[in-house]
């Protein structure tokens, strides 16, 4: 039945990492997925997880089933943290959690939840954006287009552009947004944009998607969901989907949330349950170890501290890698200006590199970067930032 079946693509970002594996070369640096790494390169456990871990092995009891809709104590922890704790959607109860497996699980599960409820809705999503966006919007049945998002001539966000196209979008259709750290532009709207974009989606009656993957990556925790809770306040629904993969260093564990924010109780109410349908026939119930370890973290001021001092550490990383790559590119090429990675947020820039300049530092170089020539700046150590500069002006 299945002889003359051929191979599938392997993935754009997933397939480069098995590339950089099979790589001989010792001084291989790879800039392509999105995972943090220290200034020695490494991928740590953030020592609030392994407190938090160490204390589970202790007290839990059971590995007994969760709910369809996961941990209780995950599901009332995470709500707090994207839109605050005294946000008052949270006191009049007009929000449902559903913890999912990762923040892709739960875009999966919102747009399971938009093809049962709208099934003629378009989702539209940024151009450019994740590549991982429009394919699980569109195993999930539903039509997916783009609005514009980024102007490549001065890597900046067009903003009129963009507002210009929403205008259009028919009522009731879903638009997906980045909360912060927009990947693969590192371009976020500022506060004054997000007013705009939040009274024009509410005027047209546009359903907001929010992917929230990187809170505390670019600016800070408040920070990075300014955009998202200016949306719940102008929206009467908006669905956020965040993921705990980069901010907890949990990529592995596959934990996020999806959080259904409504006008009324009883439609909140209404629209759990139909997520809880919609996983209930995808992967039924969610694995338990990561919302164990984030509930026993935010649930716990000493460890909240810790994590807030982790995350700060990250993300104060990432700041400094950008400001050295400017500098040491702008000596090496000082025709060409670099200074708007500076100005980017979270983990990505697109680095102006075209494709056959990507070839060329992967081929010559064994140097990894996405095709669009978008650069994980965490890839960047001391130990790698001169040659991968060195690469980078010999190829331009
Ligand atoms: C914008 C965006 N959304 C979602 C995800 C998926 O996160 P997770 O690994 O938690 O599924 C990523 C991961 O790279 C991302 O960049």
């Amino acid at each position: 039945m299945f002889e003359h079946v051929q191979a599938a693509p392997p993935d754009a970002i997933l397939g480069l990492n098995e590339a950089f594996a099979r790589d001989e070369n010792s001084e291989k640096i790879n800039l392509s997925v999105g995972v943090f790494k220290d200034g020695s390169g490494q991928t740590p456990i953030l020592a609030c997880v392994k407190a938090a871990e160490q204390s589970l092995v202790q007290t839990e009891t059971s590995k007994n089933y969760l709910g369809i809709d996961g941990l209780p104590g995950f599901r009332q922890l995470v709500p707090s943290l994207l839109l605050g704790d005294d946000h008052v959607a949270i006191g009049e109860e007009r929000i449902a959690c559903l913890q999912t497996p990762g923040g892709t699980g739960g875009l999966r599960v919102a747009a399971d939840l938009i093809a049962t409820l709208l099934p003629n809705a378009t989702m539209w999503c940024s151009q450019p954006t994740w590549p991982n966006h429009p394919k699980v919007f569109a195993a999930a049945g539903l039509r997916v287009q783009n609005y514009p998002y980024l102007d490549m001539s001065t890597n900046q966000l067009d903003i009129e552009a963009m507002l210009a196209k929403l205008e259009t979008i028919p009522s009731g259709d879903v638009v997906c947004l980045h909360a912060s750290c927009h990947n693969p532009s590192g371009v976020d709207p500022t506060p004054v944009q997000w007013q705009s974009l939040a009274t024009l989606i509410s005027n047209r009656g546009l359903i907001p998607v929010v992917d929230c993957a990187y809170q505390g990556f670019g600016n800070g925790l408040e920070e990075d969901v300014y955009g998202l809770r200016t949306l719940c306040e102008a929206c009467p629904e908006v669905f956020v989907c965040n993921s705990f993969s980069k901010n907890f260093g949990m990529y592995s564990e596959r934990i996020g949330g999806l959080t259904l924010v409504a006008g009324k109780s009883e439609t909140a109410k209404a629209l759990g349950s139909h997520a809880k349908a919609c996983v209930r026939a995808n992967y039924s119930n969610p694995p338990k170890h990561g919302a164990a370890v984030v509930a026993e973290i935010l649930g716990s001021t000493e460890l909240s501290q810790q994590w807030n001092s982790e995350l700060s550490g990250m993300r104060d990383r990432i700041h400094h890698v950008r400001e050295e790559f400017v500098t040491k590119m702008s000596q090496r090429v000082p025709d060409r200006d670099f200074s708007f990675i500076k100005e980017q947020k979270g983990m990505f820039s697109f680095s102006g590199l075209n494709p056959m300049q990507v070839d060329r530092l992967r081929n010559e170089f064994s140097i990894y970067i996405v095709g669009s020539g978008r650069i994980n700046v965490a890839g960047i150590t001391p130990t790698n930032i001169d040659r991968l500069c060195d690469s980078i002006a010999t190829v331009l």
